[in-house]
C-alpha cells in the first residue's frame, strides 16, 4: 500500500485539549479500516515546539520530530498542555523570515500534509504555507475563543472551569474580610473568558475589552451593592479591558513575533481605584496561566477527539487549506483564509449590559 506522512504541531499558547486532538489524529490515521478505504498507509510525525520545530538549519529530525504511534499517544487525551511543546515562532516574521528554511525542511521530512493546532497566529502561518503549495489542515485552539470560522476553540471550556473554581475559592476570603476582589482574566483583546467566566461564576461586575468602562460607574455599582447589604463583591476584568479614555494596561514593553503586546495589570489598577473611590478594601487576583493549565475537561477531551478525527476526514478527502470547525452544533470545515486577521469579539449589543456592566439579562431575542 502507498504511504503518506502526516506532520502535526501545536503553535501559540498552550491549553487543555491539544493532546487529545493529537491522539485522535494518530488513532484515525492508523485506523486500518480508514487506510483500506483511502488506499494509503499513513504515518504521523509529531513536530516539536510549533513552527519552530521546522526552522532548524541544518535540520536535525531527531531533535525536532517525534514519530507517533497508538501506543505512544494512548493516554494523551487526559493530559493538559501539549506534549509536543509549542512556541510563538513566526516563520514569516518580518524581522527574521525563515519561511524558505521551513519549506525546505518540510520537503526533507517528506510530509504529505501538516496538521496545525492553533489560533489566529498559527493559522495565519498555515494559510501562507498553503499558498506556497503545502497541504495544511488547521485545528482551532485558543483559550481566548477569538478565532473566526468556528463556534469552539480547544481549551476554552477548561479555562472557564478554572475561572469558576478560582472565583469560588476567592469568595471565602472576600467574605471573611468584607473585601472587593478584582479578578483579572486572560483573553487578549476578546472578552469571552471574562464575560462567560464571570457569568458562570456569578460575578457582580464584568468588564470586557469590547466596552470601555467608567471607574465612577464601577464604584457607583459597588456602593449600591454595599447599600443592599453585600459583604463583598467579585469584579471580573479582562486583561484587555480599559477605562474610558485610557489605553490597554501592559506588563512590559515586550512585543512577540506576531506583534502582540504583553497585556496585564488592569486588575491592580482597578482595585486601587475602587479602594480610593469607595473607601472599601479591595484586592486584585490575576488568574493568568492557571487558565491554560491543568487536565482537560470532559468537553475539551471530546472536542479534541472530534477535531482530530475531522482533520483526518479532510486529509482522506484531500481537502487542504482548510480548518476543521464546530459551527451551529455541526463539524464542518472552513477555508484558512477566512479564519485569521480579524478576531471574533463579544457583540456588545446582544451579549453585554452596558448599564450594569454584566451579561445581558435577556437571552431570547
Ligand atoms: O492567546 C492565549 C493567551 O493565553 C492570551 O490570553 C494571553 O494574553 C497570551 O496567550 C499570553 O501569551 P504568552 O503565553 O506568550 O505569555
Amino acid at each position: 500500500m502507498k504511504k503518506r506522512r502526516i506532520g502535526i504541531l501545536s503553535g501559540g499558547g498552550d491549553c487543555a485539549g491539544i493532546n487529545s486532538a493529537i491522539k485522535w489524529v494518530v488513532y484515525s490515521a492508523l485506523d486500518e479500516r480508514r487506510c483500506r478505504e483511502s488506499g494509503y498507509q499513513y504515518e504521523v510525525i509529531g513536530i516539536r515546539e510549533g513552527w519552530k520545530g521546522l526552522t532548524g538549519s541544518p535540520f536535525d529530525a531527531s531533535q525536532s520530530t517525534w514519530p507517533l504511534d497508538m501506543a505512544t499517544v494512548r493516554t494523551w487525551d487526559r493530559q493538559g498542555g501539549t506534549l509536543l511543546g509549542t512556541s510563538r515562532t513566526n516563520p514569516y516574521s518580518p524581522k527574521d523570515d525563515q519561511s524558505q528554511t521551513v519549506l525546505a525542511n518540510i520537503e526533507k521530512l517528506g510530509l504529505d500534509v501538516i496538521v496545525a493546532i492553533g489560533g489566529d497566529d498559527t493559522q495565519s502561518v498555515s494559510y501562507r504555507l498553503s499558498q506556497e503549495g503545502i497541504n495544511v489542515v488547521g485545528i482551532p485552539k485558543t483559550i481566548d475563543a477569538d478565532l473566526k470560522g468556528t463556534d469552539y476553540t480547544l481549551g476554552y471550556e477548561t479555562a472557564l472551569n478554572v475561572i469558576v473554581e478560582d472565583i469560588d475559592k476567592l469568595r471565602t476570603t472576600a467574605g471573611s474580610h468584607r473585601r472587593i476582589f478584582v479578578v483579572e482574566t486572560m483573553g487578549r483583546h476578546a472578552g469571552w473568558l471574562a464575560l462567560e467566566g464571570g457569568e458562570a461564576a456569578g460575578a457582580y461586575i464584568i468588564l470586557i475589552p469590547e466596552y470601555d468602562f467608567s471607574v465612577e460607574r464601577v464604584n457607583e455599582l459597588i456602593l449600591e451593592g454595599k447599600k443592599a447589604g453585600d459583604r463583598y463583591e467579585i469584579v471580573v476584568v479582562a486583561e484587555g479591558a480599559k477605562a474610558q479614555g485610557m489605553t490597554e494596561v501592559t506588563k512590559d514593553e515586550r512585543i512577540d513575533s506576531f506583534g502582540h503586546k504583553t497585556l496585564g495589570g488592569i486588575g491592580a489598577y482597578l482595585a486601587a481605584e475602587i479602594q480610593q473611590g469607595t473607601g472599601l478594601e479591595a484586592r486584585s487576583q490575576v488568574l493568568s496561566y492557571l487558565q491554560r493549565g491543568g487536565a482537560p475537561s470532559a468537553y475539551d477531551r471530546r472536542m479534541g477527539r472530534y477535531f482530530g478525527i475531522a482533520a483526518m476526514d479532510l486529509i482522506m478527502r484531500r481537502r487542504f487549506g482548510r480548518m476543521v470547525s464546530f459551527t451551529n452544533c455541526r463539524f464542518v470545515s472552513v477555508p484558512l483564509k477566512d479564519v485569521f486577521g480579524q478576531l471574533k469579539l463579544v457583540d456588545v449589543a446582544s451579549r453585554y449590559d452596558t448599564e450594569k456592566y454584566n451579561g445581558r439579562h435577556r437571552v431570547i431575542t
